[in-house]
């Protein structure tokens, strides 16, 4: 029987890592990360979803549809629409269990409009600056919280 179910999400440009200015965000692609997350999940039987878009909007039906589906977690990197996007803020607001906010970067330490997140204002925790291992890292907590544990 599976322990919850989680859905990963990677917003836009997000499909070009691995080539994407690597000095910042790594050598590895989308698919070696959600392959990695994939594993992880299945040791902690875990039922994951991975999905990347290059639009809000259909981040937000991902969203959307994982508040009806009974998924106990969402972990976001939402990329550029963190700084931007209360859309998905809302979305997410809509969302009852976990959010994990993952940054490659530290934002923290880069141009200033990236030092504020809407997704901040909604998400139970925060990782940044731990390249792929933030995501690895909050599946971790996801899995370690167990379902419907609220934050
Ligand atoms: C990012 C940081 C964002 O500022 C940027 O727009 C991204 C990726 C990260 O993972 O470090 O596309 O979310």
């Amino acid at each position: 029987m599976s322990q919850g179910k989680v859905l990963v999400l990677h917003g836009p440009n997000l499909n070009l890592l691995g080539t994407r200015q690597p000095e910042i965000y790594g050598l590895e692609t989308l698919e070696d990360i959600n392959n990695a997350l994939h594993e992880q999940a299945a040791l902690g039987g875990w039922e994951i979803t991975c999905r990347q878009s290059n639009h809000e909007g259909e981040l937000i039906d991902f969203i959307q549809a994982a508040r009806l589906d009974g998924t106990a977690a969402i972990i976001i990197n939402p990329a550029a629409y963190t700084h931007t996007s209360v859309a998905i803020l809302d979305a997410l607001n809509a969302f009852d269990g976990r959010v994990i906010e993952v940054h490659l970067s530290n934002v923290h330490k880069r141009e200033s409009f990236r030092h504020h997140s809407y997704v901040s204002l909604r998400a139970d925790g925060v990782i940044a600056g731990l390249g792929s291992r933030g995501y690895a890292s909050a599946l971790a907590a996801v899995m370690a919280a167990g379902e419907g544990s609220g934050s």
